[in-house]
């Protein structure tokens, strides 16, 4: 006897990076920042009061919002705090989306968005990415066509780290009748250089949510907090009826709006990892791997001939090196590595120049 809803009982679920037990693992495979908060953060950490435990957190997070609100020159109103990026992809399907109503996606993207929209009950509509991984011409015609109400696009894209220009987003919002949700998880680590920032056309597009974390740029995916950027219009029905009453808790709020208040410090570690993912790029590409080009903190990296990227996945792991292996169309031999620190990367590098003899 099961009380499962049908889907659910039919789901297989989300399943996330293995976290090791031991501290001697070298964790490449869930894409966490390899350097720790900033001091500022942690020594908020250490002044949470009793008191502010004891009651219940800001509902709406102002504090927390007017940061994110000011960093990027947006309003409160433009910002809604989630407990994770994940809350906000939850919240966006179930404020835009009826249930049963599809759900647009390309393939392959970040593998939780089918979860969401299976959970919802609702089919996937799938194009698959161009050779680049970019989104091809026709995205926005083709999920029109399909009656999707909320495309999700991951931007800098994931697994492959390509990133989709400002410009090619603003036409996809134009164009797109429904929602479009850029998942910008990665995007502290694109290069400045690039001077990529789409935050100013939250302002000009009605239906544009950005998904921001700082469970990657700024160390913290064990607090568990991120914000969606958008319209007032679109933030307002998440914020005040789908949220939950206390989504972010007090501990988070505090140490998130800190950390925002310190960027400077945390993009620091955002110019390290841009310098290790060219090293380690390049060294992967001597080994034998074909690499693209990343504008994140991982790399996608393609076996080289008579190598299995499934079979190098298992032997890193029993050596301690974890890296994540996603199989299925695009990426059977490819394997996903998060650039660690420098000496991380380096017992990566020394164990795949013993596992690849020919190399
Ligand atoms: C593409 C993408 N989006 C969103 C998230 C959500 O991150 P979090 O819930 O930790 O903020 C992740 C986490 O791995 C991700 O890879």
């Amino acid at each position: 006897m099961t009380y499962e809803r049908t889907n659910i009982a039919a789901m297989q679920g989300y399943v996330p990076g293995k976290q090791p037990e031991s501290s001697d693992t070298i964790k490449l495979n869930t894409n966490e920042n390899p350097y720790p908060p900033c001091a500022a953060v942690m020594a908020a950490l250490l002044q949470v009061s009793a008191d502010s435990l004891r009651r219940y957190p800001p509902p709406s997070a102002d504090g927390l919002r007017d940061a994110a609100a000011k960093l990027h020159g947006l309003t409160r109103e433009q910002v809604i705090a989630v407990n994770g990026g994940d809350e906000l992809l939850r919240l966006a399907v179930t404020t835009f989306v009826e249930p049963g109503a599809p759900i647009g996606m390309l393939e392959p993207s970040y593998s939780l968005y089918p979860v969401l929209a299976e959970l919802h009950g609702s089919p996937v509509v799938r194009v698959e990415a161009d050779q680049d991984f970019l989104p091809p011409a026709d995205l926005a015609a083709r999920m029109n066509a399909a009656g999707v109400r909320l495309l999700l696009l991951v931007n800098p894209h994931a697994p492959s780290g390509r990133l989709t220009p400002a410009a090619r987003i603003a036409d996809l919002a134009r164009a797109f009748s429904g929602v479009l949700l850029v998942d910008e998880a990665y995007v502290d680590f694109v290069d400045p250089k690039l001077g990529h920032d789409v935050t100013a056309l939250v302002s000009q597009f009605d239906n544009l949510l950005l998904l921001r974390t700082l469970s990657k740029g700024y160390g913290l995916a064990g607090l568990r907090v991120g914000y969606g950027l958008g319209a007032a219009t679109l933030v307002s029905p998440m914020l005040w009826k789908s949220r939950d009453s206390y989504n972010v808790d007090a501990i988070a709020q505090r140490l998130a709006t800190v950390a925002l208040q310190h960027s400077a410090q945390a993009s620091e570690t955002w110019r390290l990892v841009r310098i290790e993912r060219e090293r380690v790029q390049q060294a992967l590409c001597a080994l034998g791997f074909q690499v693209g080009n990343s504008q994140t903190n991982f790399v996608l990296a393609y076996a080289p001939s008579g190598a299995q990227a499934r079979r190098l996945q298992s032997e890193l792991e029993q050596r301690g090196v974890l890296v994540r292996y996603f199989g299925g169309p695009r990426l059977d031999d490819a394997l996903r590595i998060t650039i660690g620190t420098p000496e991380q990367n380096d017992r990566l590098l020394a164990n795949l120049r013993e596992l690849l003899p020919a190399a």
